[in-house]
């Protein structure tokens, strides 16, 4: 453990005279400066547990020196010696952030017993940030990839987790949105205060309102008791405004109340609620068409739009793929008390090209999938899912299969939906493999939109090989 570390700021040195002997048969580490400034470098260098600063110093504000001290250590605990004893100046001191104060004439045991209180109060402050350090640092762990995108979201949360900014984080589906948004919380000095994550595509619109600002007793017809609403309960910490592109207009015009004010009123209510929160937000939508289509309103997109992060889709981080499929295949083993841990590279090969338009959750799905069925042994390509397999076309299979429905039939029998989709594909394998390869010509053949079909080549995961 490290050296108790106390800093003396004064420049008569009647303290240091007054302290030297507890501090010596204390072991602890003790050092005087006089000059406010090159007090302030060596606690920001050095961190020391506490400070003691006499505010009588020649030509400080004294109150700007105390906020100085605790932002350039939080840990530090400062104990002030107010100006001419002024307990109204030793009361705006503690506002601004110090431990405690003492005044002259010392009184020995009291001056002692606020000591060892700040060093115990600095000591424990400094414990947590180290959890929640480690804990922020964990959840960075916990977004994976090795690729230049990805490490450019991981330095992004770097540097914006620690502050109130409001941050949009914009992706497809399954590219890690949700995780971004809990690290950038529990990055910050929020982390011990709720994060509160709310799906607005998935809350029906005329409860949507009273789930986020909660209501009165009687506001509406079952509205049985006052409920405070999610805003109110994430005060102090961060909300997560899921989906944010599936909001209603009336709701935006609130929502961007909340985000300029920092305040609202419960439905049914007249008080006006003041909040203190961080307002994250994503959405799969692209937010700049919707505005275009008037679905989202410009001034909050603004708003929300303050530090944007862009989730890339797996396709544009092919290299990511194998760390992801090999983090999934242990992790899900595991859990599920299995031995599928390996890969032939030639199955890794097809996850590599396959475009993967669900991203990582899709993976995760077909990961787990593929460990359900196989149980033990290495994933080959008969073990992939036929979106998979088929993600490369081959445009060798140039005849058209004449339709014989037993193809389809499966060991668990025929089932209707299945033969329709796989039939479908056959239909456009064979069809773009007539017209080698020619997309325009495959549509007009199959009498389909050309935007038609690149959709359903799309969501069936389908490839041309080039
Ligand atoms: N970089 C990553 N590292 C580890 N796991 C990830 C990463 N990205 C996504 N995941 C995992 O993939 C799944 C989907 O991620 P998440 O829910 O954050 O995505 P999303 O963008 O919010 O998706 P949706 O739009 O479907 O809500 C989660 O189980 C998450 O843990
Ligand atoms: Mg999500």
């Amino acid at each position: 453990m490290r050296k108790r570390n106390v800093l003396l700021v004064e420049e008569d040195g009647s303290l240091c005279q007054f302290l030297k002997e507890k501090f010596r048969a204390e072991d602890y580490l003790v050092n005087t400066i006089k000059k406010p400034d090159a007090a302030i470098s060596y606690i920001r260098r050095n961190t020391p547990n506490v400070v003691i600063a006499d505010l009588n110093l020649t030509g400080i504000n004294d109150i700007e020196f105390v906020r100085s001290i605790t932002g350039a250590s939080p840990s530090t605990s400062a104990i002030v010696i107010p100006c001419d004893g002024s307990i109204k100046k030793a009361m705006e001191a503690l506002n601004a952030g110090a431990f405690s104060y003492i005044k002259k004439p010392y009184n020995k045991v009291e001056v002692l017993v606020t000591i060892e209180k700040a060093f115990e109060v600095s000591e424990l402050t400094a414990e947590n940030l180290r959890l929640k350090r480690n804990i922020s640092r964990k959840l960075m762990d916990r977004i994976l990839g090795t690729s230049e995108k990805i490490e450019h979201v991981r330095s992004i949360i770097n540097k914006v987790a620690d502050t109130d900014s409001t941050v949009l984080i914009l992706g497809e589906s399954g590219t890690g949105k949700e995780i971004v948004a809990r690290a950038l919380h529990f990055g910050s000095n929020r982390s011990s205060e709720p994060f509160v994550p709310i799906n607005c595509g998935a809350i029906p619109e005329d409860l949507l309102e009273s789930e986020l600002f909660g209501h009165e007793k009687g506001a509406f017809t079952g509205a049985i008791a006052t409920k405070i609403g999610r805003f109110e309960a994430a005060s102090g910490g961060t909300v997560f405004l899921d989906e944010i592109g599936d909001m209603s207009p009336g709701l935006q015009v609130k929502i961007l109340r909340v985000l300029q004010e920092k305040e609202f009123e419960r439905v049914g209510g007249r008080k006006t609620i003041k909040v203190d929160i961080r307002v994250l937000a994503a959405t799969n939508q692209n937010l700049t068409k919707a505005i275009k289509e008037k679905k989202f309103r410009e001034d909050l997109y603004y708003r929300l739009n303050v530090i944007p992060i862009e989730m890339p889709p797996l396709r544009e981080r092919k290299e990511d793929i194998p760390v992801f499929i090999k983090h999934f295949l242990k992790t899900i083993s595991k859990a599920k008390n299995k031995d599928v841990t390996t890969v032939s590279p030639n199955a890794m090969r097809l996850f590599e090209e396959y475009e993967w338009p669900g991203n990582v959750r899709e993976m995760e799905n077909v990961i787990e999938r593929i460990i359900v069925l196989k149980e033990k042994g290495m994933v080959e390509e008969n073990d992939l899912p036929d979106n998979i397999k088929k993600a490369t076309i081959l445009l060798s299979r140039k005849h058209v299969k004449g339709f014989d429905y037993r193809v389809y039939i499966s060991p668990e029998g025929l089932d209707f939906n299945s033969v329709v989709d796989k039939f479908e594909t056959d239909l456009i394998i064979n069809a773009l493999g007539m017209v080698h390869g020619v997309k325009k010509n495959a549509a007009k053949f199959l009498k389909l939109n050309r935007t038609t079909l690149i959709e359903k080549m799309k969501r069936k995961g389908l490839r041309l090989d080039s």
